[in-house]
């Protein structure tokens, strides 16, 4: 519908339009339910995503591997209750805490549901017990972010509720009692959240006070840390944190009968879906945004960070809400921004003197350059390519989501330590002359002439994308070459993150160095994600299989049903 993006008026109408029709339709959908709606019958809804030679997706455990990956949990778990027990997170080398995320003890949220797939039954009970009894949603340390927030915690919340109500934690086990208090804590929170929409748009506010319950801009210091993230005029906010609502607050709405959760949600990236500015590639918008007039106030244009998960989730959510009225839309979204990746943000690498070797990687543009940067988090891109190009049945988009991941998968084998970092580039074989960034030290060109890279920024922070790819692409293809990448992963992040608290980052990817290369910082998602994943991986591909669940962008499952 290139018109859409042509007309601003006529688009506007016709979101108006669009909007009140869902709002009607989602409004009759949830009618018939009443509050306690986990009583109501579902109708499944399924997907055929999962590699079909498996058949019945039975028989395929590596169970030897699996339970390492749970031993890692294991002790990432054990060290946190001894030594953090409340707080957000601990820091690994030192033992010490952190409040990062408003002080609810986000590790406690956040690793719950891989807690419940682990089966790890005594450990999950401190935790609800601790949702429950000990966690106050209504008041926190510092400004909120509905976007961390919504992802780790209401996501978090949700995820265990619906693996309680699939019959996952077994019967008789205490935690299926503790379901609708585990649900009440999470409407508290999304309650307090409400305040984040109450826009002109209908977009979100970086961050709620929820002492004055009113959204306000980022605080100074996001500016004054980063300054590539200028002041504007008004607040503003990238695609991701605009656009990656919808999923939770969906299974909200589900879970509750409560359709106002889908609805602002709805209401919050319609500007980013029906964007009404002109951009010269359809499905991808320009950023940062402004939440005053959904105005774009920047030029840049990617899947990369702060981008990411807003295309994620326009997939994610026509996987979840199959049926709804704009699941055709968001899919061709979807396909749109795919394509537009594909012919403008995919770049060949040159091949160098003791690297002939070519990998595909993903930059970026910016206001007509092409950044030819690519971070760990948009490694995510592959695995979710995948899933859609299966969803979809869009055999092109496998291919393309399959040479990305083997970018990432060629990045970590070509570290000393085998484990990727935060950022690198490369020389693209077409189009150099309008790339930004060029080798500019001996170390640089040293590493771009042995493995075609060079580290932009060398850290790692102990993040799941990589791994969370290698997931969708072995339960897709089968392929056994991604579990093999997967266990050296792990045995790499065993070898040089483990400490005496957890597991740590590291400051240089490419130095061996044990405890001087270590950072102090366990984020949640470690435990959410990077080991949920690998534990997923060499699992049955009958748990958390992709036919019956959707992942959120934190890694927690929510239910494909109706
Ligand atoms: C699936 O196949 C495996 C191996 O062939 C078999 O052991 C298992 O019982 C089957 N499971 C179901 C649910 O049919
Ligand atoms: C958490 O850290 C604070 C200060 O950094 C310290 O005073 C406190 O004892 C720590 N809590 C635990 C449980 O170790
Ligand atoms: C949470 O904190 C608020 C504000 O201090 C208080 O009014 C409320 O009673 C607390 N809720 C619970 C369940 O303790
Ligand atoms: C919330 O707003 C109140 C009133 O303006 C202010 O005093 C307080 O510092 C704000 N909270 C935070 C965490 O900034
Ligand atoms: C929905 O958004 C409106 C602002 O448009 C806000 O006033 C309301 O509290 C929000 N409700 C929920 C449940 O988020
Ligand atoms: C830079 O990009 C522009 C527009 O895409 C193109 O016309 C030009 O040839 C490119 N320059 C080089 C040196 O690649």
């Amino acid at each position: 519908m290139p018109s859409f993006r042509r007309n601003p008026t006529s688009s506007f109408k016709l979101l108006a339009a669009f909007l009140i029709i869902t709002f009607y339709l989602v409004i009759r959908g949830f009618s018939g339910s009443e509050s306690s709606s986990h009583k109501r019958r579902h109708a499944p809804l399924g997907a055929h995503i999962q590699f079909e030679g498996w058949k019945n997706g039975s028989g395929h455990a590596d169970e030897e591997k699996a339970t390492q990956v749970r031993e890692a949990m294991k002790h990432t778990f054990s060290k946190y209750r001894e030594y953090a027990w409340g707080y957000d997170d601990i820091k690994p080398v030192s033992g010490g805490n952190g409040t990062s995320r408003n002080g609810w003890g986000a590790f406690i949220v956040d690793t719950a549901s891989t807690l419940a797939l682990m089966g790890m039954w005594d450990e999950l009970e401190l935790e609800v017990d601790h949702i429950i009894d000990k966690v106050n949603f209504t008041t926190a340390y510092g400004l909120v972010d509905p976007f961390e927030t919504t992802i780790r915690y209401l996501g978090g919340l949700l995820s265990v509720v619906d693996l309680i109500d699939a019959g996952t934690v077994p019967p008789g086990i205490i935690i299926n009692s503790k379901r609708d208090a585990l649900l009440a804590q999470a409407i508290t929170l999304a309650d307090k959240l409400a305040p984040s929409f109450d826009t002109p748009t209908g977009m979100v506010w970086p961050r709620v006070n929820f002492t004055t319950n009113e959204g306000s801009p980022d605080p100074p210091s996001v500016y004054l840390l980063d300054p590539s993230k200028p002041r504007y005029k008004n607040p503003s906010i990238g695609p991701a944190r605009a656009g990656s609502n919808i999923l939770e607050n969906r299974v909200l709405s589900r879970l509750t009968g409560n359709v106002a959760y889908v609805n602002n949600a709805t209401r919050a990236w319609a500007p980013l879906v029906w964007n009404k500015f002109d951009t010269p590639w359809p499905g991808m918008v320009d950023a940062p945004i402004d939440i005053i007039t959904g105005a774009p106030v920047g030029r840049v244009r990617h899947w990369d960070a702060g981008h990411d998960s807003y295309y994620e989730y326009l997939i994610k959510v026509a996987l979840l809400a199959q049926g709804d009225l704009y699941t055709p839309f968001y899919q061709n979204v979807w396909t749109d921004a795919v394509t537009a990746l594909r012919h403008h943000l995919a770049s060949r690498s040159a091949p160098q003197d003791n690297h002939k070797k070519q990998h595909v990687f993903m930059g970026k543009q910016e206001a007509g350059w092409f950044i030819n940067e690519q971070s760990h988090l948009s490694c995510f891109a592959a695995g979710n390519i995948m899933l859609g190009a299966r969803f979809l049945n869009h055999p092109n988009f496998l291919t393309l989501g399959q040479a990305l991941l083997e970018g990432c998968r060629h990045v970590y084998a070509s570290t000393p330590t085998h484990i990727g970092p935060e950022t690198w580039s490369w020389i693209p074989k077409f189009g150099y002359g309008n790339a930004t960034f060029h080798p500019s030290s001996d170390r640089q060109l040293q590493e771009l002439n042995d493995t075609g890279i060079w580290m932009a920024d060398a850290q790692f922070k102990l993040r799941p994308e990589y791994v969370e790819s290698l997931f969708y692409g072995y339960r897709i293809t089968g392929e056994e070459r991604y579990r093999d990448w997967a266990w050296d992963a792990f045995r790499a992040f065993e070898r040089h993150c483990k400490t005496k608290f957890g597991y740590a980052g590291l400051r240089d990817v490419t130095l061996r160095g044990g405890e001087s290369n270590w950072k102090d910082e366990q984020e949640s998602f470690w435990g959410a994600e990077t080991l949920k994943y690998l534990w997923l991986i060499f699992k049955d591909p009958s748990v958390g299989s992709l036919d019956k669940w959707v992942y959120s962008t934190e890694g927690h499952l929510f239910r494909m049903i109706r």
